[in-house]
């Protein structure tokens, strides 16, 4: 297997570290009072970051799922609340370059393009459905009314969402709910919903551990009508959409958690250096040299995982069918990605904060805030039990 990067995945990873570290590394305390300014998201809207999966041809950046995840990483380093922004924006992005028609294309991904929307949301875990996500309640009724689309036909959305990453700053979002009379998965749809909908109501943001830059809120969908254009794929289909888009939005978590261990370690790395104890720098004992080493094993092999998840993810996107779905599925490989870099990420930056000593527990250092961003990582997008659960059944179902 080849290991290096391309000439191009370079220029990628070097410019997105030198955009990072300029302008955003400055707010990235900030972050951890104050949600992300507009100023800000048009800033990263209008350098491309918003939509660095879109092709070319769609207007976006035209980056490979490498260079996404190296991209991300330099984002994450400097700062998860950016990262996560940044990450859900081009998972839906994504959905609608596989899966949009060109009508959805051209009105709601030239949004993200232009920055008439600065991110977009995913919609789809509520109060009682979170890691069963197939049991979701939010219905999506047919309803005829005249002027509703090119035939007066559509649908009408009622329920709550929880976890609606991007929900204040976004313009529209996917919505997934049930709109057939079949229980479970299959009755799921997925629907593109715009902000401005009557009925369309922005609640409460969670007051979060971390990530606190970032906006997550509470959603409520009150009899919203909306054309049947806006349907993704065919009813029925929704559940499937939301599982091929968190197959890569694995990848981008276990991306972000990454970036934010590569940046714990070199925080811990510079501290062992500097910290002098009973007359040397602790970087010379043992006990902190092992946390080092373990760090950086556990970051290579996390980084090996990623770009194995990446590369099929690429090989995928030129194989996809006229659903949108791959021919060949990397649903295996992205939840051993997620899985791995996520818990290592935790265990790194808990070792680099105790490296650190009391300091680390203090906001002078930014360890403290690697911690807690780190957290969610093996919750959102699937909890690390679900990436278990997930990994479990595609061997199995192998093997047997
Ligand atoms: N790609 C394509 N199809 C898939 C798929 C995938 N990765 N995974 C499942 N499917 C298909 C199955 O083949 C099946 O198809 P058929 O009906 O034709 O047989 C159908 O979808 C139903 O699949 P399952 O029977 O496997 O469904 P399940 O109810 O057992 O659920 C699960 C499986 C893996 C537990 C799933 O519910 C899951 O991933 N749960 C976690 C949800 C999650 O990650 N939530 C995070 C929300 S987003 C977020 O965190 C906020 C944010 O914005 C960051």
């Amino acid at each position: 297997m080849d290991f290096s990067l391309s000439k191009e995945q370079l220029e990628i990873q070097e410019w997105s570290r030198k955009f990072f570290e300029e302008t955003i590394a400055p707010l990235a305390n900030t972050h951890s009072r104050e949600k992300i300014s507009t100023t800000t998201l048009e800033k990263l809207s209008r350098e491309g970051f918003m939509t660095m999966i879109v092709p070319e041809k769609f207007g976006g950046l035209g980056l490979d799922s490498i260079s996404l995840s190296l991209a991300l990483q330099e984002i994450s380093k400097v700062c998860g609340s950016v990262g996560v922004t940044v990450a859900v924006t081009n998972m839906i992005a994504d959905i609608l370059v596989r899966e949009g028609t060109d009508a959805q294309r051209e009105k709601f991904l030239s949004e993200l393009v232009s920055g008439k929307s600065l991110t977009a949301s995913f919609c789809l875990t509520e109060n009682s459905s979170g890691s069963d996500a197939g049991a979701l309640k939010t219905s999506a009724k047919k309803i005829s009314e005249k002027g509703l689309g090119e035939n007066s036909e559509g649908f009408e959305i009622s329920g709550e969402k929880i976890y609606v990453t991007n929900g204040v700053f976004s313009n529209f979002f996917l919505v997934m709910a049930r709109s057939l009379d079949l229980s479970g998965t299959k009755g799921v749809s997925a629907f593109l919903v715009e902000r401005d909908r009557a009925g369309v109501v922005l609640g409460k943001e969670e007051d979060k551990m971390g990530l606190t830059g970032s906006s997550t809120i509470r959603m409520s969908f009150d009899g919203v009508k909306i054309p049947k254009e806006n349907l993704v794929q065919a009813e029925g289909e929704g559940f499937k959409i939301a599982m091929r888009a968190l197959d890569g939005g694995r990848i981008s978590v276990a991306s972000q958690a990454l970036g934010i261990a590569k940046a714990a370690l070199k925080a811990g790395v510079t501290y062992a250096k500097e910290r002098e104890q009973f007359g040397k720098p602790i970087a010379d004992f043992q006990a902190i040299q092992w946390k080092i080493a373990d760090a950086a094993t556990s970051i290579a092999a996390a980084e090996a995982l990623i770009m194995r998840a990446a590369s099929m993810k690429n090989v995928a996107a030129a194989q996809k069918n006229t659903t949108g779905a791959s021919v060949l599925s990397f649903t295996l490989e992205a939840s051993m990605a997620k899985l791995y870099a996520t818990e290592m990420a935790m265990r790194v930056c808990e070792d680099m904060l105790q490296i650190h000593g009391g300091y680390g527990y203090t906001k002078d250092y930014p360890i403290e805030r690697y911690c807690r961003d780190v957290r969610v990582t093996s919750l959102y997008e699937g909890t690390s039990e679900i990436q278990r659960h997930v990994i479990a059944r595609e061997i199995l179902g192998k093997t047997l």
